[in-house]
């Protein structure tokens, strides 16, 4: 085999063999086996030395040409070699047409936006923020707000009630009495009375529970925001100014409000507060019910070491979802609840 063909052999192998050198290891062996001190290449080269004087140049060239070869080839692999590392460093191959798995940011659930916004409109006027467990005992749930065991108002607020071996070290509790969730937020004002002395400003918005069949307007858990003011002289005029200014910040500045009697074992007199707006869309110009209402009862105050002689005041309590439905135009309460994205992205601010 003349050198001339001995070189094109060697070419030829190491372009066949390239196909298989798979990383950097692979890669300085099958150099070696050609530029290494035994490598084929170098070999052919010590052949030079046999060559005549006057075709030195061509059969340089040639040999300048088959290195060159073999280095580009190299080359290349390397090349390969660094793509495929990358790769594996990338992981899987991402298709840049598929939707994005992160949707954006979140957004604020339509239910805590009603309740920050009630809770503003509150805090301007004076009102500070309580708060209480959402796991309650009797006490703080009925009894304490003049409903003992066998009031019948507890029928209408019949709830969840835990175990007996239930433990909260969070809430103390009588070894007469059960714990339960609380089916209303009046358990803060129980808490904040028996905490703070008058006077007292404080709104508390919160999760609460009752044993409820859900459909449009009732879900088995809901949220309240509950008000409380105590101080010396503390009138139905100040509830009523209260609650027009409350539902105009709310619901449009033309809002009115209408106090109806009713019944509450913790309030005396009782209201319902129905309010009216010219300005509220479809539910424009009619009187819509949103709250229980009324003066404290003496009993609470007795059963909170409060002197009833000396202060008076209010209390009021709504369902934050009730208001979320005519603010938001829901007329379900239960898509509040289902997490779908279709529904909560509409409320995104
Ligand atoms: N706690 C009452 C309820 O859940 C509402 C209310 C609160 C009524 C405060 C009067 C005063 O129905």
């Amino acid at each position: 085999m003349s050198l001339q063909e001995q070189l094109s052999a060697i070419v030829e192998e190491a372009r066949q063999g390239a196909g298989v050198v798979a990383d950097r290891a692979a890669m300085e062996a099958f150099k070696a086996r050609f530029m290494g001190p035994r490598g084929t290449l170098t070999e052919a080269m010590k052949e030079m030395g046999k060559v005549p004087k006057e075709e030195k140049p061509a059969v340089g060239r040639q040999i300048n040409e088959a290195k060159q070869s073999l280095l580009a080839l190299f080359e290349e692999l390397v090349g390969r070699i660094e793509t495929a590392e990358r790769t594996v460093r990338l992981g899987p191959p991402v298709d840049p047409s598929l939707p994005r798995i992160d949707d954006g940011a979140g957004t604020i659930h339509p239910i805590a936006q009603v309740r920050e916004e009630l809770v503003r409109v509150f805090r301007r006027i004076g009102f500070n923020v309580a708060e209480a467990t959402e796991v309650e005992t009797e006490f703080f749930c009925f009894d304490a707000l003049n409903m003992p065991g066998d009031h019948p108002a507890r029928d209408m607020q019949d709830s969840y009630y835990l175990p007996d071996v239930a433990h909260f070290d969070n809430v103390s509790k009588r070894e007469s009495e059960r714990y339960l969730l609380r089916t209303h937020t009046s358990t803060v004002q129980i808490r904040t009375l028996l905490r703070e002395p008058p006077p007292v400003r404080i709104v508390a918005p919160g999760r609460c529970f009752r044993r409820d069949t859900p459909d449009a307007t009732h879900s088995a858990n809901f949220h309240q925001i509950e008000g409380l003011y105590v101080d010396e002289q503390v009138s139905l005029t100040d509830l009523k100014a209260t609650l027009d200014h409350f539902v105009r910040e709310v619901f449009g500045s033309k809002a009115k409000t209408r106090l109806r009697p009713s019944f509450f074992p913790f309030t005396e007199p009782s209201f319902e507060m129905d309010f009216y707006s010219p300005d509220l869309g479809k539910l424009s110009h009619r009187w819509l019910e949103i709250m229980g209402c009324g003066l404290v009862d003496p009993t609470v105050f007795e059963a909170c070491g409060i002197d009833a002689g000396r202060f008076s005041g209010f209390a009021f309590g709504m369902g934050i979802e009730r208001i979320a439905m005519i603010l938001q135009g829901v007329d379900d309460i239960r898509y509040y609840y289902q997490n779908d994205r279709r529904f909560l992205r509409q409320f995104a601010g």
